[in-house]
């Protein structure tokens, strides 16, 4: 690694991130306010990585199109007419209008520009210019749409911009096992909520690695899951961090009464019923799994003081078919819970931003948070995520 591929972050200042748990402190104030870190960050964490873009099932069908963001790079979502998934550059090959709105969908025949009007397949080719009859570099074979790389996780669509990061099964690694028996892939959508929440992306995962916070600020949850239940998972293959939780004796799934009002996802043995399983892949996908439904946040940073959080409940098939199913009992529990935790993290959002503000130190039940800052304090280092999955410190 060059010091070109490092993150304009106090070099020093990473070295307290990096000493183990019980003398370790948090990430300097930069890397949560500055725009310059920011950038770096959607540059080698987000374009330089896996990003999730959502599920397959947002494009069920021939022609349904959704644009998306990973990084600086608009993405254009697009299934052809053989069911195969593209993933291009929202970028007009004319003259860079966006294909799509971020954040838009459509379901269509073709993909065609606003602009003037180019029209592409739903492979990407260009099929249609107008009136440039006479134009001596018009050569529609080079002017296709330009493919990104992309893979499929559980239902997910990950997308890698650089097309440089190692294989998505490598950087998910030991989470794959982790989650099997809740077969997300399975899985179908039955809500969404989207947030802006102004403090930088990764308070989101601190704050979601720790329950230490729960006593305070989340009395609905500590009624049915004590803060200090469960445990972390050691640091093992894979580029994520996570844990358990235990539900309380009574409570059957995180709800405002413990109580569940769908079916529990089938293949989870009487062990997996009674946890909640919580993970983050870095460096956008969090995944809590419960005994009968699967939560996620997905982080789009918006700048340095700000992420858009898309969160969305999955239940099993059979559960949505259920005559009454409604889905409020969860999503009405972490609809709360998530504002309890913005309140918290736009808090500390404000306080990093003071001149006042140190980097604090962790509790030994932060360990988790621990695992979190150290990936991305070695990554501000300049280290890939190795095949292990955790980064390997360059200095
Ligand atoms: S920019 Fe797309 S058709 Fe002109
Ligand atoms: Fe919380």
């Amino acid at each position: 690694m060059t010091p070109t591929d490092r993150a304009p972050v106090d070099i020093n200042a990473l070295d307290a991130v990096l000493a183990p748990l019980g003398n370790s402190r948090m990430l300097p104030a930069a890397c949560y306010t500055s725009e310059a870190v920011a950038a770096w960050e959607r540059e080698h964490l987000f374009e330089g990585g896996w990003v999730c873009v959502g599920r397959a099932e947002s494009v069920p069908g021939p022609g349904d199109q959704r644009a998306s963001r990973v990084g600086r790079t608009g993405v254009l979502l697009c299934r052809d007419d053989d069911d195969v998934l593209h993933v291009f550059a929202n970028v007009c090959r004319h003259r860079g209008h966006e294909l799509l709105p971020c954040d838009a969908q459509a379901s269509r025949p073709a993909v065609q520009c606003p602009y003037h009007a180019w029209r592409y397949d739903l492979k990407g080719a260009l099929v249609q210019a107008p009136r440039v009859a006479g134009v001596a570099n018009f050569v529609p074979g080079d002017l296709g749409l330009v493919a990104l790389r992309h893979a499929e996780w559980a239902g997910w669509i990950f997308v890698n911009v650089s097309g440089t990061a190692a294989d998505l099964t490598e950087h998910v690694g030991a989470l794959a096992g982790l989650l099997e028996p809740y077969d997300p892939g399975s899985l179908v959508l039955a809500a969404t909520h989207r947030y802006e929440v102004a403090a930088n992306w990764k308070l989101v995962h601190e704050n979601y690695h720790e329950c230490y916070h729960c006593p305070q600020i989340h009395p609905e949850l500590c009624r049915v899951t004590a803060p200090t239940s469960g445990q972390n998972f050691a640091a093992g293959q894979g580029g994520w961090v996570g844990g358990t939780m235990a539900l309380a004796p009574g409570a059957a799934t995180m709800s405002f009464d413990g109580r569940s009002h769908a079916s529990p996802l089938p293949g989870l043995d009487a062990a997996r019923r009674r946890v909640v399983l919580y993970a983050g892949l870095f460096p956008n996908l969090l995944v809590s799994a419960h005994p009968d439904y699967v939560l996620t946040h997905r982080l789009d940073p918006v700048s340095a003081g700000r992420v858009a959080v898309e969160c969305q409940w999955l239940f099993s098939p059979e559960a949505v078919d259920e005559p009454g199913f409604d889905a409020g009992y969860a999503v009405d529990f972490w609809d709360l819970t998530n504002r309890q935790d913005w309140a918290a993290v736009e808090s500390v959002q404000r306080g990093a931003t003071s001149p006042a503000y140190v980097p604090g130190i962790l509790a030994l039940q932060e360990d988790a948070v621990h695992q979190f800052v150290t990936m991305a304090a070695r990554a501000y280092l300049g280290a890939p995520l190795s095949a292990s999955g955790r980064v390997e410190a360059q200095r």
